[in-house]
């Protein structure tokens, strides 16, 4: 067995297709975004890369702020339909009948569907060729507080968080490790160095 080689391209997957709101001039819009990631932990920094063609290139530019609202499997045929039309003609809170709720640090709404938004601040708009990169701080982090247990820890496995692979969408399946885990020690290790 080999690999084809194949020319270069934007295969790297899974990604999620996050929902990016956002707020200009009085208008609310909503963009699907899949070119989108985590570039700095401290400050926690994020990016977003959008074509200047698309309709919430200019309002993202003009207001500054954006909020990136991550994909559930109940919401995927919002965020493919927020991808295929243009906020330029049409109102994609409204086609999709998803509720705005107030963010807490930036003045565009958050997708109260979405388990999880990140408040963001552009702090740099990097002109790549075909796409800008917002970069951006993440200002604020909201949770749906249904995820969260009595002990305050947040259950993101119950989010039914989705990804976007090579043009198709995906439920995230089951967890099969954790951070760490093949190198925590086990219980009985340490039995064995007391002996
Ligand atoms: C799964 C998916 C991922 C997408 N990712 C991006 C992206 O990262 N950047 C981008 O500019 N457009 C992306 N698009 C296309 C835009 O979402 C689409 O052109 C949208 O209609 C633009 O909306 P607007 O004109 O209201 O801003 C994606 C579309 C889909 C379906």
């Amino acid at each position: 067995m080999a690999k084809q080689v194949w020319k270069p391209g934007t295969i790297l997957a899974p990604v999620p297709p996050v929902l990016v709101s956002c707020s200009f001039n009085g208008e609310d819009n909503l963009i699907t975004a899949a070119w989108c990631g985590i570039i700095n932990s401290e400050p926690a920094k994020t990016y977003v890369s959008i074509r200047p063609e698309r309709y919430s290139h200019h309002m993202i530019k003009e207001s500054g702020e954006f909020v990136i609202n991550m994909p559930s499997s109940h919401i995927i045929r919002s965020i493919d339909y927020c991808g295929c039309r243009s906020g330029k003609n049409t109102d994609k809170f409204a086609d999709c009948k998803l509720t705005k709720e107030k963010a807490s640090v930036v003045n565009c709404p958050m997708v109260a569907e979405s388990p999880i938004s990140l408040e963001c601040k552009v702090t740099d708009i990097v002109h790549l060729g075909s796409h800008d990169m917002f970069m951006a701080d993440i200002v604020a982090v909201n949770v749906d507080e249904k995820y969260i247990d009595e002990k305050g820890k947040f259950h993101i496995e119950k989010c039914s968080l989705a990804a976007y692979a090579h043009g198709q969408y995906f439920a995230l399946g089951k967890k099969i490790g954790s951070f760490g885990y093949s190198v925590k020690k086990k219980a009985s290790d340490n039995k064995k160095k007391k002996r």
